[in-house]
């Protein structure tokens, strides 16, 4: 059976189990409106309903200034909602920033440009008192997964930008959080990379249980990495269709590039996205 036929199709933005104390990210009608006194005020996001699960992976993508990262950033505590309500782990989104619940890796880097790679990474490790022989082994086993162990000694500056995400990813996941929020964190990466650290997420959120929410403009890479694709309208975004991809005991490895029910449902996420039917274009790539 094909996954288009097995309930490939607009689903509800709620996930699984709904209930505030057990999702790890819930969000009921929130806005966000941006006002200047110079400028026009800008509706960033409006009326968003959103579940992610426990464990769960879910991706946003929709067009350029369509309120992704500005999502992310309220998920984050990072930025406040206009309106609605919005929690993590059934906590404040400001109580669950407090208390470390999360992991995030954003658009830009945004490593300590004083700090080697190996003393980036353990910062969150270090801010917490985690104790040196421990350190160490989480750092040089994160070094490693990312591929920069020759590079442990380097400053910021002496990476490429696409060395300095994984960097940023290997920080990221350093605390083994139990949520990721990452805003288009392979952006920087070639092709090759990308692929291998997309394998390395699945593998990671597969071992830790971490539920994930992600943004990317690439629909094969959401199709890939989630269990549901949220797809976003242009501004004032909304969340227009949520794309359940992933059958059920699906591993996520490269057979899986290659499977039809991968190039199903990037068509499916497509046809989302673009408010039309693909034009017989199996397996587009739309980066
Ligand atoms: N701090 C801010 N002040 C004013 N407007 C903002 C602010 N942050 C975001 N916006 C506006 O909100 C809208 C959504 O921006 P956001 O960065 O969330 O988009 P995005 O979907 O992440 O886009 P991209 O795919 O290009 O990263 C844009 O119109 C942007 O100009
Ligand atoms: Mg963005």
């Amino acid at each position: 059976m094909s996954s288009l036929d097995n309930g490939l199709s607009t689903g509800s933005a709620g996930g699984p189990s709904a209930s505030a104390e057990s999702a790890a990210v819930r969000v009921r009608g929130v806005d966000r409106v941006f006002t200047s006194r110079k400028a026009a005020s800008v509706t960033a996001l409006t009326g968003v309903d959103l579940d992610v699960a426990p464990g769960e992976f879910v991706s946003l993508i929709g067009p350029s200034g369509c309120g992704k990262s500005t999502l992310l950033r309220l998920i984050a505590d990072l930025d406040v909602p206009t309106s609605g309500e919005l929690t993590v782990f059934g906590k404040s989104a400001r109580q669950a920033r407090l208390d470390q619940d999360y992991g995030i890796a954003f658009q830009q880097a945004g490593l300590l440009p004083w700090r080697t790679v190996a003393r980036n990474i353990e910062l969150p490790l270090a801010l917490h008192k985690v104790g040196k022989a421990e350190r160490k082994a989480r750092v040089d086993e994160l070094i490693e997964l990312i591929g920069l162990t020759e590079f442990a000694g380097s400053y910021p500056d002496q990476l490429s930008g696409g060395m300095q995400q994984r960097v940023a990813i290997a920080r990221a996941l350093a605390e083994r959080p139990r949520l990721l929020l990452m805003d288009e964190p392979f952006g920087a990466l070639d092709e090759m990379t990308r692929e291998r650290m997309q394998n390395e997420l699945a593998r990671i959120c597969g071992e830790t249980g971490a539920a994930v929410v992600f943004v990317t403009h690439s629909i094969p890479e959401a199709v890939f990495l989630s269990d549901r694709v949220v797809v976003m309208s242009p501004r004032p975004g909304r969340i227009v269709q949520v794309v359940p991809v992933r059958l059920p005991g699906t591993t996520r490895d490269d057979a899986l590039r290659e499977d039809a029910s991968f190039f199903e449902a990037v068509a499916a996420v497509r046809e989302a996205l673009h408010g039309t039917p693909p034009s017989g274009a199996r397996g587009v790539e739309n980066r």
